[in-house]
């Protein structure tokens, strides 16, 4: 569908100026919180607000909190997305301004997977009794074997594999296995394990989540458990997660609901305070994905956290062919 005259012009002074033309700029590459575009623009967290608080209107971004935080990002598709992809397209590639807010956007970026990395790579040995601070084991296990489907798999993959136990837990439902992480120690701890278990079909390489490096739809069971709220960009995390799916096959992600718990921000380096379904269906829709089944986990105690098991098939049918 297309534009009234006068909504395109509303939408053409909104975007119209350079602060709210970098900010969409920023908001093309990754979902943002407003201290980071803050910290990236260099200006007074009030006038970033206000910039965002007419984009908003404008229907240019839109807003959405994270615990205490909040967070921006582009409006979905549709024409006022299109329009925005064509003007950023149109901004020179060596423009001084926004080269800069490339780099400091890849500076926020570096500093926020370097805490990250460094917090895996210290707490790697205790990562299993960490892990099982807010929620019952037994239960999410029971609940990821069931979402998961009898199988038998020809090929699974775990992104962010960590020590491993998604592995462990359903490897004996497939063929072969490959865990992914990014982490060293934790890679290390899951191949002592996965020897350990005798795991010989599975294997353990090191690698990101954004850039698998694996080939197109190679898998028939993906799984991302509790790794999308420590990364910056958990959208593009799933949309890489998917394209990873043959037709018929599965992906599973195991997240939080959302919740408040501030601390784990710092204390446990999460980004993101769980996740609505909504937003999870939303990532699925975008990659040609069709939602099989949501399962919510409540918490073992009154601290704990809600855990969330959505998965999603992509259909054997054009519908779901990969883009
Ligand atoms: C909370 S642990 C979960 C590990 C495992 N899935 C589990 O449930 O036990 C998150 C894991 O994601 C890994 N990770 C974080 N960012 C990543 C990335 N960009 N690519 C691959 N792995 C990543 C971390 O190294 C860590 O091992």
């Amino acid at each position: 569908m297309g534009l009234s005259t006068q909504h395109l012009v509303d939408l053409l002074r909104a975007a119209g100026e350079p602060t709210r033309l970098r900010i969409l700029g920023l908001l093309a590459r990754e979902e943002l919180a407003v201290m980071e575009i803050t910290q990236i623009l260099d200006q007074s967290q009030p006038r970033v607000s206000r910039h965002l608080k007419l984009l908003t209107e404008a229907g240019l971004i839109e807003r959405f909190p994270d615990g205490a935080w909040m967070f921006y990002r582009l409006a979905d598709r549709g024409p006022r997305r299109r329009l925005l992809e064509e003007a950023l397209r149109l901004v020179p590639a060596d423009d001084p301004v926004f080269a800069r807010d490339a780099d400091r956007l890849q500076a926020v970026r570096a500093e926020r997977s370097d805490e990250a990395t460094a917090y895996f790579e210290r707490n790697a040995a205790r990562w299993d009794e960490l892990r099982s601070l807010h929620v019952s084991e037994g239960d999410v296990e029971a609940a990821i074997l069931d979402a998961a489907g009898p199988g038998p798999f020809r090929r699974m993959i775990d992104l962010g594999t960590g020590s491993g136990r998604m592995l462990a837990l359903l490897c004996n439902r497939a063929e072969e296995g490959l865990g992914l992480d990014l982490s060293q120690q934790m890679l290390n701890i899951a191949r002592r394990r996965a020897t350990e278990a005798g795991l010989e079909r599975c294997q353990l390489r090191h690698g990101d989540i954004f850039a698998t490096q694996l080939p197109t739809a190679s898998a028939d069971l993906v799984v991302v458990h509790q790794v999308l709220h420590y990364l910056s960009d958990p959208a593009a995390a799933v949309a890489e997660a998917a394209r990873l799916v043959e037709p018929g096959g599965r992906l599973l992600i195991a997240d939080f609901a959302p919740h408040r718990l501030e601390f784990l921000r710092e204390a446990h380096q999460h980004r993101r305070l769980g996740f609505a379904d909504a937003e999870i269906e939303r990532w699925f829709d975008g990659a040609g994905l069709q939602p099989l089944s949501t399962a919510a986990l409540p918490p073992a105690d009154d601290q704990g956290l809600t855990v969330k098991i959505w998965t999603a098939t992509r259909e054997a049918s054009p519908q779901g062919a990969l883009q």
